[in-house]
């Protein structure tokens, strides 16, 4: 029986959490006090020691990205929030931020002190108008407290945090995107190298971590390090958070260790599939990740390297479950679209390639498509991946080429009529 893990989520059903005296009351601020009495350092090691990696979804080694800032640079270093979020099917971090602000804020500072950061930024989502509201009140009470500002309580440390919200732009949560979004330039991603860690917001050293991966930082340093990393498998350590959606019978934001069963997950954590639906297609880590067939769910476990050995990846964690009545085309269009319509547009084989593969995918809809269609599909994909500054242009076909190859009477183009060729 697979059962919730709360660490990140374990204050989560109190209403008066977002109230800073609740907040140390229920154990608020531990971590960060630990922190502090260890040197800068020495809280990446313990980062390292955790196994922590970044939950943004790529699953970069936290610890390890940390110890990429230079050093005594001469530059002041930035912390940045990536509180982006909309990758489709992804609502975790919302959460957090709508229920736990000042986890997020206790977060930050370790981040900052361990990077030697007193400026720090949380780019948010602009659709997220309440969880801005949330966090704007958070940090307004921390700084009347003296938990940010100046010399935090009396250590010596000065963080400031500045809350800046996006304009509704899914490649703005791309990180140099964000970068270029909070210098005030258009939302473009960067070429790299340089990497944000060396080079980043005003040219100077910067780290960018998602909510998630920064609200888990209080947590480790509370439970110590060493306990965490006993949570989880040997590479994924650790609880993640999941935002279920579809055909389950509880919708919603679940922690779970890192390694539990997938259909398990289902069946015992999200109620189960809801009743006459044949389950179809599981989506595990946002609209980006290739698509499981349920058949192939079986034996998967949800942990980086069981996802990615069955064909997939961990992502954002935004888990998606179709049924039978569901066309994987209908899927694959409305992603697509989404895509299309998000697409920055500096690279032209994104900023195309995106608008033809809706218009074929609708013409397959449409039952209007050409013999070779599925071929040009896959051509245009072919011409897509891995030929854009940023992996928007590999998330864009990623469903595409998965749905169509799982799911190939979905797609076909045998009306029982002859079609002409243009
Ligand atoms: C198109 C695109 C959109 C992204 N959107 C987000 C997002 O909304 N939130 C996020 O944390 N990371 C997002 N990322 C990943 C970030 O570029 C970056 O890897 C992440 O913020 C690093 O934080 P982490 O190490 O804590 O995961 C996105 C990446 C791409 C390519």
């Amino acid at each position: 029986m697979i059962k919730e893990t709360r660490l990140l989520l374990k204050n989560i059903t109190y209403d008066d959490q977002k109230c800073l005296e609740k907040y140390i009351e229920r154990g608020g601020f531990r971590g960060f006090r630990k922190v502090l009495e260890l040197s800068p350092d020495q809280v990446i090691e313990h980062v390292k020691v955790s196994g922590l990696r970044g939950r943004g979804g790529a699953g970069f080694p936290t610890g390890l990205k940390w110890s990429f800032v230079p050093k005594n640079s001469g530059k002041p270093v930035y912390v940045v929030c990536n509180a982006d979020e909309s990758e489709p099917g992804t609502f975790k971090d919302r959460i957090l931020m709508e229920r736990d602000p000042f986890l997020l804020i206790e977060g930050i500072l370790i981040a900052c002190y361990a990077l030697g950061s007193k400026l720090a930024f949380i780019y948010i989502r602009g659709e997220y108008q309440y969880a801005y509201k949330v966090l704007l009140d958070a940090i307004k009470e921390a700084n009347q407290s003296g938990y940010l500002g100046d010399n935090i309580l009396g250590s010596g440390v000065s963080v400031n945090i500045t809350i800046h919200r996006g304009a509704g732009a899914y490649i703005c949560g791309e990180e140099t995107a964000l970068l270029n979004s909070l210098e005030g330039k258009k939302g473009y991603p960067r070429i790299k190298p340089p990497f944000p860690a060396v080079k980043g917001l005003y040219g100077c050293p910067t780290v960018i971590n998602n909510v998630e991966t920064l609200c888990a930082l209080p947590v480790i340093f509370d439970m110590g390090a060493e306990e965490y990393a006993k949570l989880g498998t040997e590479k994924s350590k650790g609880t993640k958070l999941f935002s279920v959606s579809g055909i389950v019978c509880k919708p919603g934001v679940y922690e779970v260790e890192l390694g539990v069963d997938l259909i398990g997950f289902i069946n015992d954590v999200c109620g189960g599939i809801i009743e006459n639906v044949t389950p179809k297609i599981v989506i595990p880590g946002g609209s980006s990740v290739p698509a499981l067939t349920w058949s192939e769910c079986e034996g998967v476990k949800l942990d980086y390297e069981s996802l990615q050995n069955a064909g997939t990846m961990l992502g954002s964690g935004g888990f998606m479950v179709f049924g039978d009545n569901v066309s994987a085309l209908d899927l694959c269009l409305n992603f697509a679209k989404f895509y299309a319509h998000e697409s920055c547009g500096q690279c032209t084989p994104c900023r195309e390639g995106a608008k033809w593969l809706v218009d074929i995918l609708q013409k397959l809809k449409n039952k209007t498509a050409y013999p070779g269609d599925l071929e040009r599909i896959q051509a245009i994909c072919s011409g897509i991946a891995g030929h854009t500054i940023c992996p928007f242009g590999d998330a864009l076909v990623t469903p595409v080429i998965s749905l169509l190859k799982k799911f190939p009477d979905d797609f076909s183009i045998d009306y029982g009529v002859t079609s002409v060729s243009p």
